[in-house]
């Protein structure tokens, strides 16, 4: 995050004042580089559209985006509009005049962004000589077959051509600043060091290439970071040459930044350079209101997911869907990296426990992951419309019922209750009720899995048998595409899905941040993460006791897999364990901390501590406090009196107040200059308590 006018003289708080007139740059322009700017695949989109709306904020007209032109999401994302700097305009026709495709518009996200998106396949032609070049330069080869690889160089090249063109536009002044992020940028900024152009570069990454394969592998990967021979290992991978892509890029830039301090080391060693900086990634958080808003969407939001379930599982509908938990893990399918493994063997063993222990509640367990398929299955389809049917059934009668009781109120009598339905309504119920009948038992996956036999999340839930069946306490679906409102299955966002559900399980191996658990967080969901992910090191070291915030983190560092599948089992039964109110209280806690997530706050916090340049500050030493109500040790914060009406259970309670709680804290916690502020156009309401410390 770079900032153009960070007055902070003024503010309190931990970051030091940076007087304004240290960055006196006029006419700064800054570009930010991605493969995903347009083009979802997964968290770095989020960084760069959460990112937007703060950025605009600051840079206005300055600032650009680019990324690949993929023509269907141009179509439903961007308007296409004439760039109104006429230096834009003009690098963009001298690359348009050479046969290339260049396009220029709005991207519809909150900030709405300038983009400027380049057609690879228009300029594939050229390939041949930019690989030439790359090799004349760099002495690095791209394999013909590894279309990824091409592609960057491809969009690398045009780009760094771009730059030419407007840093000559701009004479004297070309005062621009560009910021590439993942391999996939890396020739740009490659290319654009190589042909000197005047520009200052800053390359992030969110990964290393030979990290990411190393975990997957299941090497011990932190326990021998710096005994790798890393050349030996990507050739061996066959990721050789995006990984010379990759560390080139880290080399050339002027500023080398990640986004944990845990991916800072592993790039020490893996890509050798130390990152300058540090980012952490933030969220673009919107607060409501209403303090209770989030909770009513939770519960909206639930219902709808309850819907699904009573499709999906029709037939086996025995348990009580108001005592029924949603758990879910979701992101790009990185197996054991995501920590699916050893998700699924603690599912396994809370699935004994609730057995054993003979507790009422039920988990349904979501994995969004999307895998290669052949669309929806029928059987899932079916459930759906079963439900459906079944509804509307239940409409007709209750319309016919309800006419017999009004024409009978009318006369003045209470109609006769045994003879108020008739034969037909039995026949049309009694068919639908037919119709629930099924001979197999609810799917475990929703679509047809191409590699169905070799899948790995379908493997594993045949070795550890939970196939959905009735005596099961933990029923498994898996749906191996990301969620859209549009679907005619599950038809709801991820954001919406993740309101909706109780809580989110991310235990991860290899996880440079960590999106997931974070939006969980801002959204008031309790998550589950580790500390091996740039997400949980971060809430470990600035919140005190993270589960009273119902943030687990799992640590997959120091024990060995069977006791990380312990702990996490342990988790989950104790989160089963919790009254409702309990998870009222919790979900208030854990959105208390979003403020913390937030771009305006994290867009300012950088750890510079790697060069101790002495013009970053240090940021280091804010800690949330624990929650006031939680005990300092470490058994389970005390069941509270309800502040809700819809108790499920009415057990002793400790007295909770909690606008006292969220009151204490305010008073207690030191806060950075951000977290202070009342957002724009909210006002505290009298008897609402403030999540806001
Ligand atoms: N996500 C999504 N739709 C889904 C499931 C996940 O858009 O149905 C997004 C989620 O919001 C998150 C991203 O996928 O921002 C995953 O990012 P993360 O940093 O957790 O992991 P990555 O996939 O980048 O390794
Ligand atoms: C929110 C709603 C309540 C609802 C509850 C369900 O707090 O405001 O009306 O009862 O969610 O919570 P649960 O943890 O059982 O999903
Ligand atoms: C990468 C990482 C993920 C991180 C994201 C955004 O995809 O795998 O952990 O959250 O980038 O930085």
């Amino acid at each position: 995050p770079l900032s153009r006018s960070m007055s902070m003289t003024s503010l309190s708080g931990l970051l030091p004042a940076w007087e304004e007139d240290e960055l006196p740059v006029e006419d700064l322009l800054l570009f930010e580089v991605a493969w995903e700017v347009t083009n979802k695949v997964g968290g770095i989109y989020t960084v760069i559209q959460t990112k937007a709306k703060i950025t605009v904020d600051e840079w206005d007209e300055n600032y650009f985006m680019m990324g690949p032109y993929l023509e269907h999401n141009f179509k439903t994302q961007v308007e296409g509009c004439e760039p109104q700097n006429p230096a834009i305009r003009k690098a963009m026709d001298a690359l348009i005049h050479n046969g290339y495709q260049v396009h220029y518009g709005r991207w519809l996200i909150e900030g709405s962004p300038y983009v400027i998106l380049f057609d690879i396949g228009s300029a594939a032609w050229n390939l041949d000589c930019w690989k030439e070049d790359l090799w004349q330069t760099f002495n690095i080869g791209l394999p013909y077959h590894d279309r990824e690889a091409n592609d960057s160089l491809i969009l690398g090249s045009l780009i760094a051509w771009f730059f030419k063109e407007l840093t000559e536009q701009l004479g004297d002044k070309p005062n621009v600043i560009v910021h590439f992020h993942e391999w996939q940028a890396g020739p740009g900024l490659m290319l654009s060091r190589s042909h000197k152009i005047p520009m200052a570069t800053v390359f992030t990454t969110h990964a290393t290439l030979l990290g990411r394969y190393l975990c997957a592998g299941n090497a011990d990967f932190y326990n021998n970071l710096e005994k790798f021979n890393i050349d030996k290992e990507a050739g061996e991978r066959q990721i050789y040459h995006r990984y010379c892509l990759e560390r080139a890029a880290v080399h050339c830039a002027h500023v080398f930044a990640t986004v944990s301090q845990i991916t800072a080391v592993e790039a020490n060693h893996i890509l050798q350079r130390k990152p300058d900086v540090v980012t952490p990634n933030g969220l673009n958080v919107k607060k409501f209101s209403a303090m209770h808003e989030f909770q009513n969407l939770h519960a909206t939001n639930k219902a709808r997911i309850q819907e699904f379930v009573r499709g999906h599982f029709y037939g086996h509908l025995d348990f009580n869907l108001d005592k029924t938990l949603f758990f879910f893990t979701a992101g790009r399918y990185e197996f054991s990296n995501k920590g699916a493994d050893i998700f699924l063997e603690s599912l396994s063993r809370l699935n004994y426990l609730l057995q054993v222990h003979r507790n009422d509640v039920t988990v349904v367990v979501f994995f969004i992951m999307p895998a290669k398929t052949n669309n929806f299955n029928v059987e899932s389809l079916k459930g759906q419309a079963v439900r459906k049917q079944l509804w509307d059934t239940a409409h007709t009668v209750k319309e016919k019922f309800g006419r017999k009781l009004y024409d009978a109120l009318l006369k003045g009598q209470i109609p006769d209750m045994n003879t108020i339905l008739d034969q037909d309504d039995f026949t049309i119920m009694k068919r639908a009720i037919y119709a629930t009948q099924r001979q197999s038992l609810p799917p475990v996956t929703t679509h047809n899995m191409l590699e169905d036999s070799t899948d790995p999340i379908l493997s594993n839930v045949r070795r550890i048998g939970l196939f959905n069946s009735r005596n099961d306490r933990v029923k498994i679906i898996f749906h191996p595409e990301f969620l859209s409102s549009t679907s005619p299955l599950l038809p709801m966002d991820y954001e919406d899905f993740v309101r909706g559900c109780n809580l989110g399980v991310f235990p991860s191996y290899y996880e440079p941040w960590g999106y997931t658990p974070g939006e969980c967080t801002v959204m008031g969901i309790p998550s589950v993460t580790t500390n091996l992910s740039g997400f949980g090191c971060f809430m470990e070291e600035h919140v005190s006791d993270p589960a009273a915030y119902g943030i687990y983190i799992v640590d997959r560092r120091f024990r060995s897999a069977d006791e990380s599948c312990n702990q996490l089992t342990q988790f989950m039964f104790s989160f089963c364990q919790q009254s409702r109110r309990h998870r009222i209280i919790q979900r208030n806690r854990t959105e208390r901390l979003s403020d913390l997530l937030d771009w305006r706050y994290l867009g300012r916090v950088s750890t510079f501590a790697l060069t101790g340049c002495p013009l970053f500050p240090q940021t280091e030493g804010f800690r949330y406090p624990r929650p006031y109500s939680v005990p300092p040790s470490p058994s389970p914060s005390l069941h509270s009196t309800p502040h809700h009406s819809d108790v499920e259970d009415d057990d002793e309670s400790e007295p909770y107040d909690e606008e006292e709680e969220a009151e204490r804290d305010r008073l207690n916690i030191k806060v950075p200059f951000v977290l202070s502020a009342m957002p724009e156009g909210k006002e505290e309401q009298p008897g609402e308590s403030e999540d806001l410390p």
